[in-house]
């Protein structure tokens, strides 16, 4: 395991010494290098410090020049401009670097030195209730960054927030002790997806049944009432009940998240009623050091920003007039218990940005209470909202919320076509494999390649097309790869920094070797689309490559081994880089 210095890094080296003996008190400057059209490289950070130092830009910029060697690292460098510098490296130079990260397991992509933990929280579907397209939105994005920081070296502890407590279970637990077999399984278990669905048509059912006599049986709403009560005082009957609820619902849940083709694990899942027994404390910590007050009977926070239509301020909740705790309690317990207890440096929430009001109170109000503080951050990772094609929220033309098993259903038929279409060597039993594969990479990647902040559409036809920004234009590119890989036979792949390379070869090469960069912004950034964005550049960098470039016909055998090494590492990259992504690569297609 060995870290690889980018070229990138390289470079700005040996500018940055330069800089340094021509410029003493440019020392330790950034000379701020950039990938450029018209040279690899261009740094434009001279004229700046130039002028701070009261020196002439392009004189300055031309000593620099004069202190830099050229030869197996830089071939050309020149001073352009009013002091930039247009650099340009040895085509040697980027074969061995390039080899040098062929040679690392991690592709030479460094680890982060100033690595912490991370607690995300994400994937945190409700009990009892369906999951739909936002929860698809959290445990997709979520896992990318759960994957990616992972791979930077940063300790992270998966947190899944569930919807496992509240007042609607008086009711659900009540129907269920009046009808004992309502969630009972007809089918025998054996078949996972099947036994998920008979969970959650139970679920359902029972929800339904249960509002309905909500609704209109005043004795029963008694019953129901009197059944949250019990369930608060941890009457032992009543949380077994409930505890089916949770145990049917995790069956569901578990169901969806492997469709998904995601590792979702039991120790991991941490619902809102694992914090049930530091709500009193936090409640009495708030309001002893003054951060909450009680108004009308309310445990509240306020805050001078935080207003109201009516322009009265708007306060967290922390604790209702009747003693009840909500959503914010819980939050407010959770942090206590990741930074006191798990140690976090940084929270994550992957959370809808509808939420957003909601996490700026409840970070504010831990801050306050010290729960927060500046070694510690928090932020929510928030997700805009999944449109259906017409661009308005995603609903079934009844208006109903759309089953998220529905669409990945859908997903998976569409691509299995896809996959149908183009199989030539495939089996049945290949193009099933395949079709789930591809199909739920699809949706995945079309979540994922948008920044998460903004809406997008739902546009299954968009989604598995073969040209375009999409998952299966890059899981081709793989596949293709793997199949140049296969013909060459005795050729093997070897780097030769000897030979000459092409201008498509370059680009694809620098590109290559920018992919720890841009693995370390990624995850600083919270921003898995930027991943996305840099797999479908790699893509079209090696398609324009293999459109001018023969690769088993190259013209010498040195030739067509650089060429199979450039084709296997890009293969590789694609393959970690979409691993990261949750999406699979198959071999073949
Ligand atoms: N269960 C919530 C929902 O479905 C999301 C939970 C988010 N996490 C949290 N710590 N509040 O909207």
């Amino acid at each position: 395991m060995a870290s690889v210095p980018s070229l990138a890094s390289s470079v700005n080296q040996r500018v940055a010494d330069a800089l340094a003996s021509a410029l003493p008190e440019a020392g330790g400057a950034d000379p701020l290098l950039r990938r450029s059209d018209r040279a690899d490289f261009q740094a434009n950070g001279i004229l700046a410090l130039a002028k701070k130092a009261k020196a002439n830009p392009r004189e300055l910029a031309t000593t620099v020049v004069e202190g830099i060697p050229t030869g197996d690292l830089i071939k050309e460098i020149e001073v352009s401009g009013p002091g930039f510098l247009n650099i340009t490296v040895a085509d040697g130079a980027i074969i061995s670097t390039l080899a040098a990260r062929a040679a690392d397991d991690r592709l030479g992509v460094p680890l982060n030195a100033s690595a912490g933990t991370t607690v995300i929280d994400y994937a945190q579907p409700n009990v009892a209730k369906e999951m739909h397209v936002g929860h698809l939105r959290s445990a997709v994005i979520g896992a990318a960054m759960v994957e990616i920081l992972e791979f930077t070296g940063e300790k992270v502890i998966r947190r899944h927030h569930i919807g496992d407590w509240g007042t609607q279970f008086g009711m659900l637990i009540q129907y269920l002790l009046e009808h004992p077999h309502e969630l009972d399984h007809r089918s025998g278990d054996g078949d996972e997806q099947a036994s998920g669905e008979e969970a959650m048509s139970n679920l359902n059912r029972l929800y339904k049944a249960s509002r309905a006599l909500f609704d209109s049986d005043e004795e029963f709403k008694t019953r129901a009432r009197a059944r949250v009560v019990d369930l608060q005082a941890g009457e032992p009957e009543t949380l077994a009940l409930w505890q089916r609820f949770v145990d049917e619902s995790k069956i569901y849940f578990y169901s969806v998240f492997h469709k998904l083709d995601m590792d979702i694990r039991d120790p991991d899942v941490v619902g809102e009623s694992g914090y049930n027994d530091m709500l009193v404390e936090t409640c009495k910590l708030l309001e002893e050091s003054g951060v909450a007050v009680r108004s009308n009977g309310a445990l509240c926070v306020f805050f001078e920003d935080v207003k109201g239509p009516d322009g009265n301020p708007t306060p967290l909740i922390v604790q209702k007039s009747d003693g009840g705790f909500g959503y914010a309690a819980t939050d407010l317990s959770a942090i206590r218990d990741r930074v006191g207890n798990l140690g976090a440096t940084e929270l994550i929430y992957v959370v809808d940005a509808r939420q957003s009001l909601h996490f700026k109170m409840v970070f504010e109000t831990a801050r306050r209470a010290g729960w927060l503080n500046d070694d510690v951050k928090a932020v929510q990772l928030a997700f805009g909202t999944v449109l259906g094609k017409d661009g308005k929220p995603f609903k079934t033309r009844e208006g109903e919320t759309v089953r998220l098993v529905d669409l990945l259903d859908e997903a998976i038929d569409r691509a299995s076509a896809v996959v149908r279409e183009k199989a030539q060597d495939l089996t049945e039993a290949e193009i099933a494999e395949r079709g789930a594969q591809v199909g739920i990479g699809a949706v995945k990647y079309a979540d994922l390649s948008t920044s998460a902040a903004r809406d997008y559409k739902f546009d299954l036809d968009q989604m598995v097309s073969l040209n375009g920004d999409t998952s299966v234009y890059l899981q081709y590119a793989y596949a293709r790869i793997q199949s140049i890989l296969r013909k060459a036979g005795d050729a093997k792949p070897a780097a030769h920094p000897e030979v000459a390379l092409a201008p498509t070869e370059r680009a694809l090469g620098l590109h290559l070797d920018g992919f720890g960069e841009l693995i370390a912004e990624a995850a600083a950034e919270h921003a898995p689309h930027k991943l996305a964005a840099y797999l479908y550049q790699l893509a079209s960098l090696y398609t324009s490559f293999y459109s001018e470039c023969p690769v088993l016909k190259a013209d010498t055998a040195e030739q067509v081994e650089n060429r199979l090494f450039l084709c296997e590492l890009t293969a590789r990259t694609l393959s970690k880089g979409m691993s990261l992504l949750g999406i699979r690569t198959p071999e073949k297609l």
